[in-house]
């Protein structure tokens, strides 16, 4: 088995965009193929490894290399890491994607348009940025710079949740 077999399915895109969901259930779709797969989760690592981080473009910066830092090495240990992080500046997933091997990196965009995810505001969150009561929030006060060329796009608005998992799966193996 190469390297590349053990890959990090990065999913980029707004709060409330639907990443925690497709992680959890293209986790649980790779455990069944029988693979070894570990979950990276912005808003979990934010609780631990990262709690000392805040939401300035430093920190998000030092949130994303940490993070590449220990997908690289679960890759190399064998894994199939799944990420899940807004990582909204192009330039951090780019080195994300240097830190974890160009080869092993898949960049996939969870591009639930920012309305939607408004909309759905699962943890009330956009009502209180709008409030001014939380500062830099992506989408309304912190930008979010799309991916050019992801090798995957998913909207969640548009996509049930199954059809995405699928789309990943098929994804996965034709890179085999
Ligand atoms: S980043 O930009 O990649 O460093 O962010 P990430 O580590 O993925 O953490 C995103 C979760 O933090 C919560 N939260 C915020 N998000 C964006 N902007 C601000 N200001 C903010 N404050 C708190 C929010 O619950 C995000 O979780 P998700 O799952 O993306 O909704
Ligand atoms: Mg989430």
């Amino acid at each position: 088995m190469t390297a590349a077999q053990h890959p990090t399915v990065w999913l980029t895109g707004l709060s409330g965009a639907g990443k925690t969901s497709i992680a959890l259930a293209l986790a649980q779709a790779l455990k069944a193929q029988g693979r070894a797969v570990a979950l990276l989760d912005g808003d979990q690592l934010r609780h631990g490894l990262n709690r000392d981080l805040g939401f300035t473009p430093q920190d998000r910066h030092e949130n994303i290399r940490r993070t590449a830092e220990v997908a690289r090495l679960m890759n190399a240990a064998g894994l199939t890491v799944i990420a899940a992080f807004i990582s909204p500046y192009r330039a951090d997933r780019a080195m994300a994607a240097d830190i974890i091997g160009a080869a092993h990196f898949i960049e996939v965009h969870v591009s639930t348009p920012l309305a939607e995810c408004e909309a759905r505001d699962p943890k009330g969150l956009y009502a209180k940025a709008r409030a001014g009561q939380i500062a830099q929030f992506t989408g309304v006060s912190a930008p979010y710079e799309a991916p050019l060329s992801p090798a995957l796009s998913l909207d969640t608005g548009v996509l049930a949740l199954q059809e995405s998992v699928e789309r990943l799966c098929r994804h996965l193996q034709q890179r085999l």
